[in-house]
């Protein structure tokens, strides 16, 4: 039997990380974990999924070559859906998003970068891997994680399990970000026509809203207001969107856990293209860390792939909210497993300052349980970059190597500056540059 004509997939289901609580990953839309509430929102579903070993099917799309290994596609197969018909599901879909964002999802670049590694002193046998994102749907590693959640609502729609029956009665989509994540989520609606609500700062650049504009995003500028509690007022306003009936599509575990679904691709095609390296393991993997998604789905995807390297975590002197979660998680009980300790751990940041990494400023680390796991289980820990170790790696990412990368996308290579001289010089390292440098953003001086 073929790898793509075997039947369902491995993926069993979730498990909330704070109460315990478990949902089928059968059931249609299970955004949340049902005990989350307006009042409480320290929830969030994992995945419970043993994986092994991890095999792609050669296919070049992601989607397509780790099919089995999505959840997604567990749920489309309790759906009555053949294995050719989820396949051809992603397909028409990707096609869709192609036909706006001029690229499908296909394996992102991944190779060592002998001039970086060489400006970085490590030896021949060490050195630094680079995973560039830049090229990748809407030119971050975002789309991602919202490519689970699109197919989760194209099938559910497809397969009759929707609330609504045709594309006219869809609920609008919503976000909170101004920045990558809003784009891919607000291209990707658009490949598909469905209306999207992306809540900004109310001092968000106009370069960044007509970005969204040129997509049809409907804006939503959030002041902060006198009534708010603690925390981002673009969540605060995106939640009760969402309490109105508009679908959380966004890149927070806690407000949709299917965007931990497809964001595990990138771990998995790092792992695959492992297999066909030679030598010693990767040691460690630095991951910049705005709400933790993306270093939670990266890790996993990786030991998944048997592969496990230290996870860094990366946050920057302006907002680490991280760090200090895991020195409380490590105080009270230790940092495995610490949802039912979320109030002890985790609260937003008091006073974010600005950065040159101006993606990763989220004040809350939603996904930060995921992230502090994955971080004890690889012996690794969280790094808080200076700002000028942040300066400096955009520098070295300009004059070093061509690859187009934003300062965000760079953050994770700041935390390997700031760790530099505890790491031997035979290591096998990781960053990914995880967004494009847009045309307003400055190069380096
Ligand atoms: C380029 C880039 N890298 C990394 C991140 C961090 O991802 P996450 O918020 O999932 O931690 C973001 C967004 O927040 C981003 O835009
Ligand atoms: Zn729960």
């Amino acid at each position: 039997m073929s790898v793509g004509s075997m039947a369902s997939s491995s993926a069993t289901g979730w498990k909330c990380a704070a109460c315990g609580h478990r949902v089928s990953v059968e059931q249609p839309f299970s955004w949340r974990c049902p005990n989350s509430s307006d009042g409480d929102r320290h929830h969030v579903l994992l995945l419970e999924q043993p994986i092994a070993p991890l095999r792609s099917t050669g296919d070049l799309n992601p989607y397509v070559a780790f099919r089995k290994y999505l959840a997604w596609d567990a749920f489309a197969a309790s759906l009555g859906l053949n294995d050719e018909q989820r396949e051809a599901i992603i397909r028409r879909t990707d096609d869709a998003v192609a036909r706006i964002a001029g690229t499908g999802f296909r394996t992102t670049p991944f190779a060592r970068n002998d001039a970086l590694s060489k400006e970085l002193g490590f030896t021949s046998g060490g050195g630094v891997w680079i995973k560039d994102e830049t090229n990748n749907v809407a030119g971050s590693h975002k789309a991602r994680h919202l490519f689970g959640e699109l197919l989760h609502l194209v099938v559910a729609q497809e397969a009759g399990v929707a609330p609504w029956k045709r594309d006219a009665d869809r609920p609008q989509l919503a976000i909170s970000s101004c920045g990558n994540a809003a784009f891919a989520a607000a291209t990707l609606a658009k490949a598909v026509n469905w209306p999207i609500l992306v809540f900004v700062p109310e001092n968000a650049a106009s370069e960044l809203t007509n970005l969204l504009l040129s997509v049809d995003a409907t804006i939503v500028r959030c002041p902060r207001l006198a009534s708010d509690l603690p925390g981002d007022p673009c969540v605060h306003r995106f939640r009760e969107a969402v309490a109105k009936g508009a679908i959380p599509f966004g890149v927070q575990g806690t407000e949709n856990a299917w965007c931990l679904d497809g964001g595990r691709t990138i771990g998995w095609e790092i792992a695959e293209a492992q297999e066909h390296v030679s030598g010693p393991p990767l040691d460690r993997i630095f991951i910049q860390v705005g709400g933790g998604a993306f270093a939670a789905c990266a890790s996993a995807g990786l030991f998944a792939g048997g592969l496990r390297p230290r996870l860094h975590s990366v946050q920057t002197e302006s907002c680490a909210p991280l760090a200090r979660a895991w020195n409380a998680a490590s105080a009270s009980g230790g940092t495995r497993n610490a949802g039912s300790r979320w109030n002890e751990c985790m609260w937003p940041w008091e006073n974010p300052t600005d950065s040159l990494a101006d993606g990763i400023l989220d004040d809350e680390t939603y996904d930060w349980v995921q992230v502090c796991n994955a971080m004890s289980e690889s012996d690794g820990s969280p790094v808080v970059a200076s700002e000028q170790h942040v300066v400096s790696a955009y520098a070295m990412a300009h004059s070093v190597t061509t690859i187009n990368v934003s300062p965000t996308g760079t953050a994770g290579l700041a935390g390997l500056l700031a760790m530099r001289d505890q790491i031997a010089n035979d290591e096998r390292i990781v960053v990914v540059f995880s967004g494009v440098r847009r045309s307003f953003m400055p190069l380096p001086r």
